[in-house]
């Protein structure tokens, strides 16, 4: 898992440097672009209730499903710390519920692979153009 997660991050440095080239010739502005690549924090619950904060990261899951999955079907609302979202909710199978179940990805018995996040760590966009999932933040 570690190497994989080492292998996926040299590809994103590459894809990041493919579309900042592209950016620079369009003279498009990328910033939206960009964010889709951070991590997310979620902290709006977690430490009030004595839980380290969750960290998310949105790129290792965007290149695996379809933006509309999480930001329609899933309903979770495309702004960082827009979700009021609750452990009971996931594990009735909402939001993170729904794949982290064991059978579309591990299940949520293991708290530390979400709850990765430092004591502290505020609710948004971490890192805007960088992921490393558990444990960077
Ligand atoms: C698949 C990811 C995931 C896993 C695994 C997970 N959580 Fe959470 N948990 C979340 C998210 C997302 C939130 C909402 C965070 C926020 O907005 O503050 C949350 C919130 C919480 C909260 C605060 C809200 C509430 O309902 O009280 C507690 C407590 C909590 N989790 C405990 C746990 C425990 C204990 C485990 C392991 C048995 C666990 N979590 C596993 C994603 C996860
Ligand atoms: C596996 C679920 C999932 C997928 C797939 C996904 N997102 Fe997200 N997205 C989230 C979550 C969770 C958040 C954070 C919500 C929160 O903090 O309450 C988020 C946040 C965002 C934000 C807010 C960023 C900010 O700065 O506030 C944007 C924009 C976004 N997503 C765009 C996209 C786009 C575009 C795609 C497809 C290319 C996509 N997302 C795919 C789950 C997903
Ligand atoms: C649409 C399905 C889906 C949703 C929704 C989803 N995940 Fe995932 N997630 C996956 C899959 C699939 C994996 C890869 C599992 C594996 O490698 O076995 C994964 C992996 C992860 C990882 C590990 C990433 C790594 O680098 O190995 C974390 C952390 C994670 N999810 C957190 C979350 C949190 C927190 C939420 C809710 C805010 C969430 N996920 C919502 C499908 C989902």
């Amino acid at each position: 898992m570690t190497h994989d997660v080492t292998q996926l991050s040299k590809k994103n440095t590459r894809h990041r440097s493919i579309i900042l080239f592209f950016c620079t010739l369009s003279g498009l502005s990328c910033f939206s672009v960009l964010a889709e690549y951070a991590d997310v924090v979620l902290n709006r619950n977690a430490e009030f209730n004595d839980m380290p904060p969750v960290v998310f990261p949105h790129w290792f899951h965007r290149i695996r499903f379809r933006c509309k999955v999480c930001h329609h079907e899933l309903g979770f609302k495309m702004r960082a710390g827009s979700n009021d979202i609750t452990m009971g909710d996931i594990i009735d199978g909402k939001y993170c519920g729904m794949c982290h179940n064991g059978e579309i990805a591990w299940s949520v018995d293991n708290c530390e692979l979400c709850h990765s996040g430092k004591p502290g760590l505020k609710t948004g966009m971490q890192g805007s153009n960088e992921t490393s999932g558990p444990g960077r933040w």
